[in-house]
């Protein structure tokens, strides 16, 4: 099979047959190899039970196999047919106040349900049946981004009864459980598992550790749905590959157990979308592409990459003159072998009619058209080369699903934010150009120089015995503020003073912490003063030094940011959330610490990434402002693209390659 390397997503539902040779026809001239359809087409395929019509997407595949392009089906689970719905009502899902919630939008599924799935069972079972022989089917999508509108769902009896199983597998007896649930608060000791409800609507508060495992059971559960079509589709059609299109941080799955399930991952990628207020961010846009990478430490499909101005209800700002052009490029920078764009042409009904394609309403080719095939053109050589390389970066920051949850079910100050707190450190790595790994609390951190592992809220003795050691043999491990409070239950440590687990290889104590709530700190670091956000930890020196004080305050002259040797490496603990320019000078030291060796071309604006393989080695810059940047000289870097000069235009993005 030829490499796919550009693609759209294709509702040919959505449109009258005659278009149909037209849409492929304009497709290849475009360049593209791959179409992705079907995920929201099970109304279509069954319309009544067990009657299935799959003659129409038989004809979209053969009409856009006549012209070289072949398709990866999505299975239909995300969005179950008004039939199901009558006939079983009892698959809709219901929320924390016991309100069903209905057929209309889509996710209105729940994913324990015995019925519903008998009835995916079916759909997949039948879809794998029809297209196990069709040559023009190269792959499935299973359902469309897990998790997505399912965040706090569902609370039925169905998965109710099992959340109990899940419970009696991890607790065995009732005991234990109300041991790590810390139950002895508020009466709530259990004498048996059918006394466990599901997390409901409470008349007030919450047991934060009842809270914590409820995350990990819905994650489960959504990784056992998907698991479940997995089985089908690999009995079925054992030579058609399984992905799944994720959404970066979104937390309701963990990815990295959902990801072991598929043969690449997949990542929807919407830098310009209209769910963030202020400019698109390329931390949050590098970050997220960085992250699906390192899931399956492996090149990933990009299966819904923005290719126009979005919205639902309200809209974002269009994308400007080469900002398609430079996501593209910044989705191939951190490690996507595929892209596929959202959508071919934006829809003329339903909920997502501004959420707008390559083509507009009327079909005729745009700017959007244009900039995105000069995109196609510029990268697809390119990328045949690019290929399976990989980043190869020596610094890597840990992100927790564990540490999430916890750190969403108590957030401290109402504006902390697992993620976002994350991105302080990622934004300052990215301008540093420090290339990044994601990493778990479970695996080896051996092969990295820098460590960076924030709020480490929940630390269990295994997971801080790894930390230290990685510093111990050399390593420079960063941490920072909420470090071991609490277990892996959620339950406070009691028998260390903090940073608890870590307060030893830190060299000091904290004796008390601040929420800022008023407002942020003054921090003084040299002879610069910086601010520290959210929280600060006050903090006594018992070995460490002391490389940043607050200057506000009644804990002014105190530390902040401590350093302490370890073995043969650091840690360093930061006290507080950083500003951009702290964390900036923060990230300056710990590198140079490391011994980690930045990439070039180092300018303000300017993202730089590199991938080595075979082939190769790429380094990409990528402009994220609206003004042209002229770029330093740098020896032993050569053109890996046509038209590239000294100056890269404003959106602009460069390749080169080893000289
Ligand atoms: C997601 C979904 C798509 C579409 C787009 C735009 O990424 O996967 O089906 O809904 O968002 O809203
Ligand atoms: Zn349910």
């Amino acid at each position: 099979m030829r490499n796919i390397v550009f693609g759209t997503d294709y509702y040919p539902e959505h449109w009258p047959r005659e278009r149909w040779e037209t849409d492929a026809r304009m497709m290849r001239e475009m360049g593209l190899d791959v179409v992705r359809m079907a995920e929201f087409s099970w109304a279509k395929m069954e319309p009544a039970l067990g009657e299935f019509h799959f003659e129409w997407l038989d004809e979209a595949i053969a009409v856009l196999a006549k012209e070289g392009i072949v398709a990866v089906l999505g299975t239909p689970t995300a969005a179950p047919p008004a039939w199901i719905c009558e006939r079983d009502p009892e698959i809709e899902p219901m929320d924390e106040n016991g309100q069903r919630l209905h057929f209309g939008g889509r996710h209105h599924d729940c994913q324990s349900n015995a019925a519903y799935r008998e009835h995916c069972r079916r759909i997949v079972t039948a879809m794998a049946e029809h297209f196990k022989d069709n040559p023009n089917v190269v792959g499935w999508q299973i359902d469309n981004e897990l998790g997505n509108s399912h965040d706090g769902l569902c609370f039925c009896p169905s998965c109710e009864a099992r959340f109990r199983e899940w419970l009696r597998a991890r607790y065995g007896d009732i005991d234990s459980l109300n041991r790590a649930w810390g139950t002895a608060f508020w009466s709530q000791q259990y004498a048996s598992f059918e006394q466990i409800h599901a997390p409901r609507r409470t008349v007030t508060g919450r047991n934060p550790s009842q809270a914590l495992d409820w995350k990990r059971f819905t994650s489960d559960l959504v990784c056992d749905f998907s698991a479940f079509q997995v089985e089908i589709l690999r009995r079925v059609t054992p030579d058609k590959f399984i992905t799944h299109n994720m959404m970066g941080f979104a937390e309701k799955v963990d990815y990295r157990k959902l990801s072991e399930q598929y043969d690449f991952a997949s990542h929807d990628q919407y830098p310009g979308g209209f769910f963030r207020p202020g400019e698109p961010d390329p931390a949050m846009g590098g970050a997220a592409l960085d992250y699906i990478r390192s899931l399956k430490k492996a090149p990933f499909w990009l299966m819904e990459q923005q290719s126009a101005i979005t919205g639902w209800q309200v809209l974002g700002r269009t994308p400007r003159p080469g900002q398609l052009g430079l996501w593209a490029a910044q989705t191939v920078a951190h490690g996507a072998d595929t892209i596929v764009f959202f959508r071919w042409r934006s829809c003329a009904m339903g909920t997502e009619q501004y959420w707008h394609g390559i083509l507009p309403h009327n079909g005729v080719p745009g700017r959007y058209h244009a900039e995105l095939s000069a995109f196609i053109r510029r990268f697809k050589p390119l990328m045949e080369k690019t290929r399976g390389s990989m980043p190869r970066p020596e610094t890597a920051l840990l992100f927790s699903y564990d540490e999430a949850w916890a750190m969403g079910i108590q957030p401290h100050h109402p504006d902390l934010r697992y993620t976002g707190h994350l991105l302080t450190y990622y934004r300052a790595l990215q301008k540093a150009h420090v290339p990044v790994d994601f990493v778990s609390a479970e695996e080896d951190y051996a092969g990295y120089r820098l460590l960076v592992a924030p709020l480490m809220y929940l630390m269990t003795p295994d997971l801080a015995a790894r930390l230290r050691s990685f510093a111990e043999q050399g390593g420079t491990l960063v941490i920072d503020m909420r470090f071991g409070v609490k277990d892996g239950s959620n339950l406070a440590h009691t028998d260390v003073p903090l940073p608890g687990l870590a307060a030893e290889m830190c060299g000091m104590e904290i004796t008390e912490f601040d929420c800022l709530r008023y407002g942020p700190v003054a921090v003084s670091w040299g002879s610069e003063t910086y601010e520290g956000r959210l929280w600060a930890d006050l903090i006594e020196l018992k070995g460490a030094e002391a490389l940043a004080s607050y200057a506000s305050e009644f804990y002014a002259g105190t530390p902040c940011v401590t350093r302490n040797r370890c073995g043969k490496g650091w840690v360093y603990y930061v006290g507080t959330e950083m500003d951009e320019p702290f964390a900036d000078r923060l990230i300056a030291e710990a590198a140079a610490s490391a011994g980690v060796a930045p990439l070039p071309f180092r300018m303000e604006g300017l993202e730089c990434t590199l991938r080595q393989g075979d082939q190769g080695e790429f380094l990409f810059l990528l402009n994220h402002t609206d003004e042209a940047v002229s770029l330093p000289a740098e020896e032993g870097w050569r053109s890996a693209l046509p038209d590239q000069g000294d100056v890269i235009p404003p959106y602009g993005a460069f390749v080169y390659t080893r000289a």
